[in-house]
């Protein structure tokens, strides 16, 4: 395995880089959210995470601009939520994110497949015009079962870029990591800490205990070491140091192998990989 380092990058299928530790702020409260991206800025993480259902653009938006590191070498995703009113809202979350002249978000994501069929085609549509007006430098997709993703390959004149769902070892989706790894879409782990709710479990205190590192370090090491480019959250300035310091170590392949027999396809989130 090549060496992991904070500056490692993934290069997705549409040749854009895009740094493999992100910094998800999913329920980081708008007045903090601001002071939240800028000391993960400080600690060094180079990729933030939003979306539209976070209420919390703007604030990502400021942080970045009100910082000294230039734009160009942060990644900012957002996400569409909505089915309505569709060219506005993404227009509006580019100027949130970037009101500079010439402002855009580095990846824009469709949310969730939830629109329906009708729907997805008209929002990709719509994003991929993004991509040709310069708004967004990549576009992807979220919660997208296999279905989801095969019915886009009628439909998408630009293949996906990214599919951000739930991964981390008690829930792998391997039939939609399988889908994606050859198919060339990269595989963004959301809630790769599965919000805390396995602190206690014994394998991953064992691990912890053999590496020396916190139990959120072992899973962010394991997201990053399969591949994954994941979002950790948290808006607690050495938690948020904390969960940077993860490549001054390494799963062994027995370790590896514990945590991958982990997986009960238990979602902390919301599931919407089956919907219609
Ligand atoms: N696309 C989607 O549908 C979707 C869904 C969910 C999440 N996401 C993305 O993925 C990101 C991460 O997912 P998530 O927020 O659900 O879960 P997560 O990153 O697995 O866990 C976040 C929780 O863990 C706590 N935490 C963080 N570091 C910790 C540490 N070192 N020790 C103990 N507790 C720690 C945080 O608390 P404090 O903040 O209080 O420190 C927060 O409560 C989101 O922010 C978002 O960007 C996307």
């Amino acid at each position: 395995m090549a060496k992991l380092s904070s500056k490692t990058v993934i290069t997705l299928n549409s040749g854009v880089k895009i740094p493999q530790l992100g910094f998800g702020v999913y329920l980081s409260p708008p007045e903090v959210t601001t002071k939240t991206v800028t000391t993960a800025l400080e600690a060094g993480y180079r990729h933030i995470d939003s979306a539209q259902w976070y209420f919390n653009e703007e604030q990502v938006g400021a942080a970045v601009k009100d910082n000294s590191i230039p734009r160009s070498e942060i990644f900012i995703t957002t996400k569409l939520g909505h089915a309505d009113k569709v060219v506005e809202r993404l227009n509006e979350s580019v100027t949130k994110i970037d009101p500079t002249s010439g402002g855009y978000v580095d990846l824009f994501l469709i949310h969730a497949p939830t629109a329906g069929p009708e729907n997805r085609p008209k929002q990709w549509k719509a994003l991929e015009d993004l991509v040709e007006q310069g708004k967004a430098k990549a576009i992807g997709v979220s919660n997208y079962g296999v279905k989801h993703l095969q019915e886009m390959e009628k439909y998408a004149q630009i293949p996906p870029a990214v599919n951000q769902i739930e991964l981390h070892p008690w829930c792998q989706q391997p039939a939609i990591v399988a889908y994606c790894q050859s198919h060339n879409i990269a595989l963004e782990a959301y809630s790769p800490m599965v919000q805390g709710k396995k602190a206690n479990d014994p394998t991953l205190t064992k691990i912890a205990e053999e590496t020396g590192k916190s139990w959120a370090q072992v899973l962010i090491r394991w997201s990053l070491q399969r591949g994954f480019i994941p979002l950790p959250k948290s808006d607690t300035k050495e938690r948020i140091i904390s969960n940077m310091e993860v490549f001054d170590f390494e799963l062994s392949d027995a370790q590896m192998d514990a945590l991958n027999a982990l997986d009960q396809d238990e979602h902390v989130c919301l599931n919407p990989t089956g919907c219609s």
